[in-house]
């Protein structure tokens, strides 16, 4: 098949890469040049595990193309796929300029039949509006829009595609949906069919429910903690029911990135808008934000009556989640101006999101290494579940650490341990 994809970012670029490396033909546009040019030169704009190999791969075997020239890319494209970013307006709404813009470019371009997707995470009805947008543009000439929304996660994004469990094709005609099943049978995945406005709703639907699976534990792990109950067993205990599901029921300090709390607001608004308010997915959001400050008042509390004023606290992990440099509504974005705030001095270390974190987090230090890091500090906070930190050497950190204090916000140690090695260790969910 030949394809087209507007937008190289995370949607964009990783779908254009795997349906390549699929075997179909891959057209990827975006109107930032710099951008496109580091891409042909096989450099990824994005931190992601093993996209960089596929891309030079791919356009060595001339399956993937980069350009800034829309229309050149829509010439023998039998599908368009809409991947630009949906950002979220002040009340919370998906902003969908970039969606026009690019709607009203394709259909100034239409000069033959295609099928224009969204793969974009788009409100219910955007579908009508870029068929609408399109047409504005094109008149008479044919075309059918479909939806396909996309389940991947960053950090593991290219194995995720990859590997889709299912593929949902929102579509309105025969033909659309044939095209949309030729895309995904080298994929052997199961397909959803159906029509656009469910197609659409079952992103929102889906990210709602996980983001409400985390908040949910996270206030198990609360009520653990009052009664000396163990948080990550009770969560193993209700994994083992096949209907619950292990996965998401991670205690900790809550979700970040740049998908559920901009897809829980959305789902907020578009509820409001279309005449009902929901109730679970506002209190997810509260619970979330919570998360933050008690793991804050866990570090206060350690010091007792001196409190935070003047400590020197080590920071460990500042990305939303390990194998990203994402810094998006990263909880460590809350939690460290909080720190600050109490008269904390911080000095952080991430093993790649420091450079992204920079610009958020202007008055604080930033370390080359944990250990570095942990020089000296009155007490370690975990705030990402990286792989360096969960095996990081507790005899080492002892070493560096002026008083054995550490605050995790992740469960990455256990607390029998730790309290073994003589720290005062305070994680989530489970005894101190
Ligand atoms: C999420 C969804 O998992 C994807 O299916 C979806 O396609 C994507 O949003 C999107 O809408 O584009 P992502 O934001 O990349 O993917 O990250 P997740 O792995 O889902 O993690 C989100 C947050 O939840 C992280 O901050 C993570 O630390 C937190 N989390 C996750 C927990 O606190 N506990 C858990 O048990 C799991």
């Amino acid at each position: 098949m030949n394809i087209c994809v507007v937008g190289t970012g995370y949607v964009g670029l990783v779908s254009g890469v795997c349906f390549s490396e699929v075997g179909h033909h891959v057209t990827c546009v975006d109107q930032d040049e710099h951008k496109i040019k580091q891409l042909i030169a096989g450099r990824s704009p994005i931190y992601e595990p093993g996209i960089e190999e596929l891309l030079v791969k791919n356009q060595k075997n001339r399956r993937l193309r980069f350009t800034t020239n829309l229309k050149e890319a829509m010439d023998k494209a039998n599908l368009v796929v809409i991947a630009v970013g949906t950002p979220a307006n002040e009340d919370g709404s998906a902003n969908l300029s970039f969606i026009e813009s690019v709607a009203k470019e394709i259909g100034d371009h239409l000069t033959s039949y295609k099928v224009i997707v969204t793969k974009s995470t788009v409100p219910v009805g955007t579908g009508e509006k870029i068929k609408n947008w399109i047409q504005e543009q094109c008149g008479k000439m044919a075309f059918d829009v479909a939806s396909n929304p996309e389940f991947l996660r960053e950090g593991t994004a290219i194995y995720d595609t990859m590997h889709m469990e299912r593929a949902v094709l929102g579509v309105e005609s025969e033909k659309a949906k044939e095209l949309l099943i030729e895309l995904h049978k080298p994929f052997n995945t199961n397909l959803v069919i159906t029509d656009l406005a469910t197609a659409e709703m079952s992103k929102y639907a889906a990210n709602a429910f996980l983001a409400t699976k985390i908040s949910f534990i996270n206030e198990v792990a609360n009520v653990c903690e009052q009664l000396d109950a163990d948080v990550t067993k009770v969560a193993e205990v209700m994994g083992l029911d096949p209907r619950i599901g292990s996965a998401f029921l991670g205690a900790g300090i809550g979700y970040g990135g740049s998908c559920f709390p901009k897809d829980t607001q959305a789902f907020i608004q578009m509820g409001q808008s279309a005449g009902y308010s929901l109730k679970i997915v506002p209190e997810v959001e509260k619970v979330n934000f919570e998360q933050r400050k008690r793991l804050v008042m866990k570090a206060k509390q350690a010091f007792g009556v001196e409190g935070l004023r003047g400590k020197q606290i080590a920071v460990l992990g500042l990305a939303f989640k390990p194998n990203t440099d994402d810094m998006r509504a990263a909880p460590a974005r809350d939690i460290i101006p909080m720190l600050t705030g109490l008269g904390a001095e911080v000095r952080a270390y991430d093993p790649v999101a420091m450079q992204a974190a920079v610009s958020y987090l202007p008055h604080i230090t930033f370390a080359s290494s944990w250990q570095e890091a942990a020089r000296d500090a009155d007490a370690v906070m975990i705030l990402t579940d990286w792989k360096e930190f969960k095996e990081l050497n507790l005899n080492e950190l002892k070493d560096e650490l002026a008083s054995l204090i550490v605050i995790d916000g992740r469960n990455l140690f256990d607390p029998q341990l730790m309290k073994h090695h003589g720290f005062y260790y305070d994680s989530v969910g489970r005894a101190k």
